[in-house]
């Protein structure tokens, strides 16, 4: 399938990039969270605090399945804990093209140092929480992803350039292999 798939930690841009390359690539956008949040009538804040964060994970897998009956292709935003299944990180692969988001700490922590929705960075010391979730889950982005992009000092336009470009010129090829 060829979905357009953007992963990686939380606050690296997968939304607001994910809406910009659905307009630049003439594909709906879909994403997990939301689309888990509108199914449940709940937000991820109050899933993870009434239902625990297992079955959200679980949500998260179905959600993933559930894209393999669309009758469009899409550009997909995740969550950021999405590939911490090994089953997850199979369906991303055979959903279409995987693009990982690398960012550091430090941006994210710029990013979401008074953010509010997302559970798993409350509590003390969210800098170290932070890096060390991002350390354990890099290979996991590694693993799932197909094109890995460092996006800490991009505009969320050069963001798009660049990775319109690399699906472009992959769609080329793949093109050309097919005329032969
Ligand atoms: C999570 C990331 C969040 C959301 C949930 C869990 C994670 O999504 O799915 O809070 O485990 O990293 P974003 O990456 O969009 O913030």
């Amino acid at each position: 399938m060829s979905n357009l798939i953007l992963i990686g930690f939380m606050g690296c841009g997968k939304s607001t990039l994910g809406i910009r390359l659905s307009y630049r690539l003439r594909k709906p956008f879909l994403d997990t969270d939301k689309q888990i949040e509108n199914e449940q009538k709940m937000s991820i804040s109050e899933l993870f605090e009434k239902q625990g964060e297992m079955y959200f994970r679980d949500l998260e897998t179905n959600c993933l399945k559930d894209l393999f009956d669309a009758k469009e292709e899409y550009v997909i935003s995740t969550g950021g804990g999405i590939v911490l299944r090994e089953e997850n990180r199979r369906l991303l692969k055979e959903l279409g093209t995987v693009v990982y988001l690398k960012v550091t700490p430090q941006t994210v922590y710029e990013r979401l140092k008074n953010d509010k929705t997302r559970p798993l960075l409350k509590g003390e010391n969210p800098f170290e929480k932070m890096n060390r979730m991002m350390e354990q889950r890099n290979r996991f982005y590694e693993d799932a992803a197909q094109i890995i992009v460092e996006a800490d000092d991009k505009s969320i336009e050069e963001l798009t350039d660049e990775i319109s470009n690399i699906i472009g010129k992959k769609e080329e090829k793949q093109n050309e292999a097919a005329s032969h």
